[in-house]
């Protein structure tokens, strides 16, 4: 088994400049190695998701649990046949509507999907990325790639390739250098597997538009509630704290001023604030931001780096202003919730559940 990679950084922002380094990254995928791409989302490490060897890479490189099941990623539709056992409906009018883009099926697996993707389930997961990198990635290597976020498990997932090369250099063959991720946070994540459509994981596309499509879409509880982490959960990767910095992390819910009073009762060494861009003139402490109030988009796409940023900042204890857990802003504040370690309800502030 090999233990220690020499792993090559290659740039991967132009596809036509850059398509030998596209053309031997896929040559390392079908060779059962492990390449770190970026998606439209956020990075991701891939393995040629039909070897259950490749798959097995995965898990060591991320000190992954085992249980905790693979995306794989496809980069036509057509090759969504093969993975499951058939495509229902509701599948056919998400896939039309969402793909290629941010939204991940839960559908029942066929044959072809070792268990070392699926962790053992009888479902699948499977999503069709837009960004143009991860397409060309998928097509040239010729088989569909099962891919984590690439950062080590339990971190915040990564959204540049510096992010990856943080976690994972020494751990994977390849990283190819993308840029910024735009989205921010995961794929949605849909199961289509029960009865009812459940969302499992909310990200950029939102549970209003999947009812849109399909009418009635549940919302898994763990959604809004940690989880305990005994007992069968939907989605295995819910049970894990997740998405953590070093720093004890608390959410807080309340006006600014009240938040305020917060930081001014808990200032001292180590601490520091998470709040909004406008929000940094107006606080006379330590404090990273994380995008615009009024503008959830702006929040999924900076969060995994200010978390980040807050390692480097060396902070020891953190007070995360709560942000509205409407449309996109659900994902924002799913990831902060499990992040974090408490949430505080300041005097007015609401519980978004
Ligand atoms: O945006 C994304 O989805 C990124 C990029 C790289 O595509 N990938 C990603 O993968 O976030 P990962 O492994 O970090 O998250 C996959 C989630 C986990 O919560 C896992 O438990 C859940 O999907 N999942 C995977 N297969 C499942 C299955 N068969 N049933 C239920 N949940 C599943
Ligand atoms: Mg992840």
């Amino acid at each position: 088994m090999q233990t220690e990679y020499n792993t090559k950084i290659l740039a991967a922002a132009d596809l036509r400049r850059d398509r030998p380094a596209l053309q031997a990254a896929a040559e390392v995928l079908r060779a059962g190695g492990l390449v770190v791409f970026a998606t439209e989302t956020v990075y991701g490490v891939g393995a040629n998701a039909l070897s259950g060897a490749a798959v097995g890479g995965i898990f060591r490189a991320k000190g992954r649990p085992q249980d905790n099941p693979l995306i794989v990623h496809i980069a036509h539709i057509r090759k969504l046949e093969a993975l499951v056992r058939n495509v229902p409906e509701a599948a056919r009018r998400l896939a039309d509507r969402f793909w290629p883009g941010p939204l991940t099926m839960i559908l029942p697996k066929s044959g072809l999907v070792p268990d070392e993707v699926s962790a053992g389930l009888d479902t699948v997961a499977v999503r069709m990325p837009s960004h143009p990198v991860a397409r060309a990635l998928i097509a040239l290597a010729g088989v569909p790639v099962a891919a984590p976020s690439a950062n080590l498990s339990g971190s915040p997932s990564p959204t540049t390739a510096q992010h990856c090369i943080d976690d994972l250099s020494g751990r994977v063959d390849i990283i190819l250098d993308s840029g910024p991720c735009h989205v921010g946070v995961e794929s949605t994540v849909v199961t289509l597997a029960g009865e009812i459509p459940q969302l499992l994981r909310p990200g950029a596309v939102t549970v209003e538009q999947l009812r849109g499509v399909l009418g009635v879409v549940d919302v898994n509880e763990a959604v809004y509630h940690e989880v305990e982490c005994d007992g069968p959960v939907a989605s295995p990767g819910m049970k894990y704290r997740h998405y953590c910095p070093r720093a004890t992390v608390w959410l807080v819910h309340g006006s600014f001023e009240a938040y305020l009073e917060l930081l001014h009762e808990k200032r001292g060494n180590g601490v520091w604030a998470m709040a909004f861009d406008d929000d940094r003139k107006r606080l006379p402490y330590p404090c990273v931001t994380y995008g615009k109030e009024d503008d959830p988009a702006s929040q999924a796409e900076q969060l995994f780096a200010a978390l980040r940023e807050l390692d480097g900042h060396g902070a020891k204890r953190v007070y995360v202003r709560a942000p509205a857990a409407g449309g996109v802003g659900l994902a924002v504040y799913n990831r902060l919730a499990r992040a974090s370690t408490a949430k505080i309800f300041l005097e007015d502030g609401k519980n978004p559940g």
